[in-house]
């Protein structure tokens, strides 16, 4: 069966037990500050997880986009991949364990035909922390499930995947194990979550390829090893806990079910391959591959990894394009100009770049991901969508061609100074250039100089990990900011309202400060020290202000740097707010200033923030305009009032 079948087949088959299909929400989470990125089929149905009523009923069915960031350095083996469909099903408070697990037992063995033989399952061994219970139920219902296809399902306790590695399957077919395997929150284990998150334990299914078991993994094989002969195929969380204030563990208003199984990875299960990148979505973008890299084989060791994250991040990449994203320097921007970037690079490496031509060996991908997907996402059919495609990944291709001009002379400069390439100074080539490591990698050895890949790896990730301990500090600077969210009409207010503080400050003088600040996707709100009412005449000057930056289209600029610096260059802080030692600072303007010179001092706006921002104040013009962005006032200031002594507030808009 092809992905598209068994994905129509799933939905149906939960459609024919009374579940409405909902759509796949976006990429781009709607409501939920805490993640970049929809990683799940439960993140966008938490509200109802948590005891709100769903508009469609309390049986519901859908195959989610999802994108896991973390996984992008495992692409590259058999059934990693960063963007992945996840086939789900949910019951708020309906149906519970009975129903769930013989659901998808019968669908994988008497829809999909898988052998049931080939079939492990998993469930949770208890919590005497938190005082949850071992699942004997579950167990007891597999037990069942399985007796009913002929076959006697041992149980077996393991705990945990060392324990696994000791003792192996034991002639198991059931297997107990700990938080770390069997218990399921977006935070983590019970330990891991924050009070109000909901988790419950949950129940895996294994799917075993019968290959042999790779020693590098552990002595012995079982379920949850890492050899790549078992592959977990779906995860049924029994959703029933909330954790509270106190640690302790409250049940949910209502027993809930979220099911969530990786449609790439049952489609390998079903073709009995257990290289995902085998399936039909991703053969054909290979075999394209192959076409423009006539001599090398997806087949040869030597390039497998490349085509596979060719594969991979094209097709995510193709994803993000439609539902909105843009490549930049933060946030998702960032991670999609990681994907196309690493793409180009192993396109190079496979000597299958066509170089600057619109329709080059990347954008014919993207097309063919676009025609695979488009009937079950329309989100990704129309000219529009796919003229936004091509062009976003020819024009990131352009800049990488740039980037690597600039770090190909760096590199020089480096490696004539050092010797040798360090895993500093390749992280530098990776920050400041944005250059794919492995680009850095190979242009040393292109160069014939001796490289410690392993040195340069982990020293690179250490750094980066130091790297984003500082953007996390820009995270939580950002929701005291006062975002509802990080949607880009929300962005796009936010940057208004930096112009806006700005303009104030320069119509009503300096002492002008921030005292509160609120921002949704329809209006912003600040609230500011000023003694007096702001007369119309000063207001129509303040928008005037705002206008105006927004026409000369000035580039918004992110940098990280020591909170003593920012208060040095006098950037304006939040009252009352408590900043740590690393601080993200963004500025607007002056036009020629570029992420490696920010021009602070000629800087029209200068913010600790954490942002979001859009790229150039252009981006503030009209959207609304038919005729194309109206570049006339679409700032307007709609209310002007006192909150307190001493304080005004303004809201204002962007039309
Ligand atoms: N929410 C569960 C998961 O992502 C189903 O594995």
């Amino acid at each position: 069966m092809t992905a598209n079948e068994i994905r129509a087949a799933f939905l149906d088959f939960f459609q024919r037990r009374d579940h409405i299909v909902i759509p796949s929400a976006s990429l781009v989470p709607e409501n939920d500050p805490t993640t970049l990125f929809t990683g799940s089929g439960m993140q966008p149905l938490v509200p109802y997880l948590l005891g709100k009523d769903h508009p469609a009923g309390n049986r519901l069915a859908n195959s989610q986009k999802c994108f896991r960031a973390m996984d992008i350095d495992e692409v590259g083996d058999n059934r990693h991949t960063t963007f992945f469909e996840m086939l789900g099903n949910w019951s708020l408070g309906n149906y519970f364990k009975k129903e769930q697990l013989s659901y998808f037992f019968e669908f994988l063995v008497d829809v999909i035909h898988l052998d049931p033989r080939r079939l492990y399952v998993t469930v949770f061994i208890g919590d005497e922390k938190t005082g949850i219970p071992k699942d004997d139920e579950s167990a007891a219902i597999w037990k069942e499930l399985f007796s009913q296809r002929g076959i006697a399902a041992k149980e077996v306790s393991l705990g945990s995947g060392e324990e696994g590695s000791r003792t192996g399957m034991q002639d198991g077919r059931i297997f107990y194990y700990g938080a770390e395997k069997n218990w399921w929150s977006r935070a983590g284990t019970p330990d891991q979550m924050p009070a109000g998150e909901p988790g419950g334990p949950d129940s895996e299914v294994f799917y075993d390829f019968g290959t042999a078991h790779d020693i590098r993994f552990g002595t012995y094989c079982h379920p949850n090893c890492d050899c790549g002969r078992f592959l977990e195929i779906g995860n049924s969380v029994f959703m029933q806990y909330m954790k509270s204030s106190d640690g302790s563990f409250a049940l949910l208003p209502k027993l809930n079910v979220d099911f969530g199984g990786g449609l790439e990875r049952i489609t390998a299960a079903a073709g009995g391959n257990p290289d995902i990148f085998r399936i039909d979505l991703f053969a054909d973008i290979i075999a394209l591959l192959q076409h423009y890299a006539d001599e090398k084989q997806y087949d040869d060791p030597k390039h497998t990894k490349s085509f596979r994250i060719i594969a991979d991040h094209i097709r995510a990449a193709v994803f993000m394009i439609a539902d909105g994203v843009r490549p930049s320097n933060t946030d998702r921007g960032y991670m999609l100009r990681r994907l196309l970037r690493r793409a180009a690079h192993h396109a190079i490496a496979l000597g299958a770049a066509q170089g600057q031509e619109e329709n080059n060996e990347l954008v014919r991908c993207a097309m063919l991901v676009v025609e695979k997907y488009k009937e079950a996402y329309p989100e990704l059919d129309g000219e529009n969508v796919y003229k936004k495609i091509w062009e976003t990944i020819w024009e990131e291709e352009k800049q990488f061609a740039r980037a690597l001009d600039m770090g190909k002379r760096a590199f020089d400069k480096i490696v004539s100074a050092e010797g040798a390439l360090s895993g500093k100074s390749a992280t530098m080539l990776v920050t400041t250039y944005g250059l794919p490591l492995e680009t850095a990698i190979d242009l040393a050895r292109e160069r014939g100089i001796d490289v410690d890949e392993r040195e340069i790896t982990e020293t690179h990730k250490r750094l980066m990990d130091e790297h984003r301990e500082v953007s996390r500090a820009g995270v939580t600077q950002k929701f005291k900011g006062g975002l509802a969210d990080s949607s880009e009409k929300t962005t796009r207010l936010h940057t208004a309202h930096h112009l806006l503080l700005a303009a104030l400050q320069l119509i009503l003088g300096r002492a002008v400060k921030q005292r509160g600040s609120n921002i949704t996707q329809d209006r912003l709100r600040i609230d500011f020290s000023f003694e007096r009412k702001v007369s119309d005449e000063e207001l129509k000057e303040v928008e005037r202000i705002v206008n105006e930056k927004i026409h000369e289209e000035l580039p918004v600029i992110r940098t990280l740097m020591s909170k003593s610096e920012a208060e040095k260059l006098g950037a304006q802080q939040e009252f009352g707010a408590k900043y740590p030692d690393q601080v993200s600072v963004y500025s607007i303007g002056p036009e020629t200033a570029t992420d490696d010179d920010p021009k602070f001092e000629k800087a029209f706006s200068l913010e600790f923030c954490g942002g979001p921002h859009v790229n150039n104040t252009r981006e503030l013009a009209s959207i609304i305009h038919p005729d194309g962005p109206d570049r006339k006032g679409s700032f307007k200031i709609v209310k002007e009032e006192a909150v307190a002594s001493g304080i005004r507030r303004i809201k204002a808009v962007l039309l």
